[in-house]
């Protein structure tokens, strides 16, 4: 027999499920076996693992990469870097780019950009207005997953109107991917800053007072009606508020298949810390006030939130300093930091181990399409590992971050437990004792090819707009055939 490609030993498992000591081989890009401590043999290569937590490798499903069009704050080679430093072995990148990735040739173009990605991606396509008809190309080209924003953000992307949406979620229905919603109603929001710009309001908590958490209510309600009715599966990004919780919950017992993420700012960070941060604070949705920080981690530990991500949203310093916050940069880098925030959490006693990597790598997996492959240590599954030390601290020092452009964190001087060690992307270290591996250059791959998506039965297909029409689907199908 073959001899391992790598044995790690002497380390601590940590699955979804449980925590235990055991040793584990790796073969090519794939765990070969798991078995107690000193019984798996030889291996090429031996990594001592001993006093190291190894947990799956975190699926990031919110980054943004800034190329095309915004290279100057990011690139796919830092931006993955970053994610390996951090022990993120999977991200799902925006389509917020310039162009944004809404037509076939973008995606194509994306996909050119991100052969120097260290770590496994999926790119995300737009679902706007004015790209209904490019939603078949977008799926057919390699989109992982789809984003809509329902507020507008960094690129300034019209939201769409409740009409598009409800084409869109019928056309994406039919092939199962999910659909990640940027959560905030655009016209409330719109409506509010103009108000307030108009009586000369331009402090860090006037862009909180323009994005009250009814904007979030609102549309979280509105796209779980769209969801239930068309059997699009959906994605709430980046939950600020305990509000949007309720209509969270309800469509959740109603059976519709949508999924929440939060972020470690919405955790961590609230309105007392607007004062000493000033605009590097700010983000779309914003940081609120104490008390939703207790509604989010309730909301975690009973599964209402089955991720956490970081909606890595990088801009230079400048951006981000700029004093009038209309005009300031929205969200900070997020992807290196994440776990050892979320780590240092665990540390305060706010979740367990097997909580962080069930909404860590687990959930992600799962409700991505990337389960068994992603997301578990288990024999077959990627060895995508991500090794710490949870009795190591560190202080967040922002000039040290990978985001070489971006190097600005509102957790700058936080001291945290738990520090990534070495993180292996489909058994190839990418980051190994705290150095990143820089051959991990064009390791990444996309995941698309991965996805197992059975395409859910539209709830009320006898209506949807291309049944009504006649029109046919890309592979020449029509929705009356299917039903047939
Ligand atoms: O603060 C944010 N920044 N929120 C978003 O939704 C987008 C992001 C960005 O792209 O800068
Ligand atoms: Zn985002």
């Amino acid at each position: 027999m073959e001899p391992f490609d790598l044995l790690i030993t002497g380390g601590t498992i940590v699955t979804h499920e449980g925590v235990a000591k055991a040793d584990i081989a790796i073969s090519g890009e794939t765990i070969g076996a798991i078995g107690a401590p000193g019984t798996l043999g030889a291996a090429k290569e031996t990594l001592d693992a001993t006093g190291l937590h190894i947990m799956p490798g975190a699926i990031d499903v919110h980054v943004h990469y800034r190329d095309p069009g915004m290279a100057h704050k990011e690139d796919w080679d830092t931006g993955t870097a970053a994610a390996a430093m951090g022990g993120v072995t999977t991200v799902f990148e925006m389509p917020n780019t310039f162009p944004p990735t809404a037509t076939p040739a973008a995606l194509a173009d994306k996909f050119e950009r991100a052969k120097t990605a260290r770590v496994d991606f999926g790119l995300y396509g737009l679902l706007a207005e004015d790209n209904i008809d490019q939603l078949e190309g977008l799926i057919a080209g390699g989109a992982a997953a789809f984003k809509c924003f329902m507020g507008n953000t960094t690129g300034n992307l019209p939201s769409p109107s409740t009409g598009a949406m409800l084409e869109g979620f019928e056309i994406i229905a039919r092939h199962g991917h999910r659909i990640s919603l940027h959560a905030e109603t655009a016209s409330i929001m719109a409506w509010r800053q103009a108000k307030l710009m108009e009586a000369g309001k331009n402090a860090p908590l006037d862009h909180l007072a323009a994005r009250p958490a009814i904007v979030a209510i609102e549309a979280v309600q509105r796209a779980a009606s769209l969801a239930e009715w068309t059997g699009a599966r959906v994605h709430v990004l980046h939950i600020s508020s305990a509000d949007e919780l309720r209509p969270l919950r309800e469509a959740q017992a109603r059976g519709v298949d949508i999924t929440g993420e939060t972020c470690p700012c919405y955790l961590m960070l609230d309105t007392d810390d607007y004062a000493r941060l000033g605009p590097v604070i700010k983000v779309n949705p914003p940081v609120r006030e104490p008390h939703h920080k207790a509604g989010l981690w309730a909301a975690i530990l009973d599964g209402t939130i089955g991720l956490v991500a970081t909606d890595h949203a990088p801009h230079t310093p400048e951006e981000k300093r700029n004093p009038d916050i209309w005009e300031a940069g929205a969200g900070f880098p997020g992807v290196e930091t994440l776990m050892p925030l979320m780590l240092n959490a665990v540390a305060e006693g706010c979740l367990s181990l097997e909580q962080l990597v069930r909404i860590s790598a687990y959930n992600p997996a799962r409700a991505f399409g990337l389960a068994p492959f992603k997301g578990r240590i288990a024999g077959g599954s990627h060895a995508d590992l991500a090794l710490f030390d949870l009795a190591a601290e560190t202080t967040i020092d922002q000039a040290k971050l990978h985001s070489l452009r971006a190097r600005i964190t509102p957790f700058h001087g936080k001291r945290v437990k738990g520090v990534a060690m070495h993180t292996l992307s489909r058994g190839q270290f990418v980051m190994k004792n705290k150095t990143l591996v820089e051959a991990s250059r064009g390791h990444g791959r996309s995941v698309h090819r991965l996805q197992s998506m059975p395409a859910p039965k539209p709830l009320r297909v006898e209506q949807s707009l291309s049944h009504l029409l006649g029109s046919s689907r890309a592979d020449g199908t029509t929705l009356a055939d299917r039903k047939a």
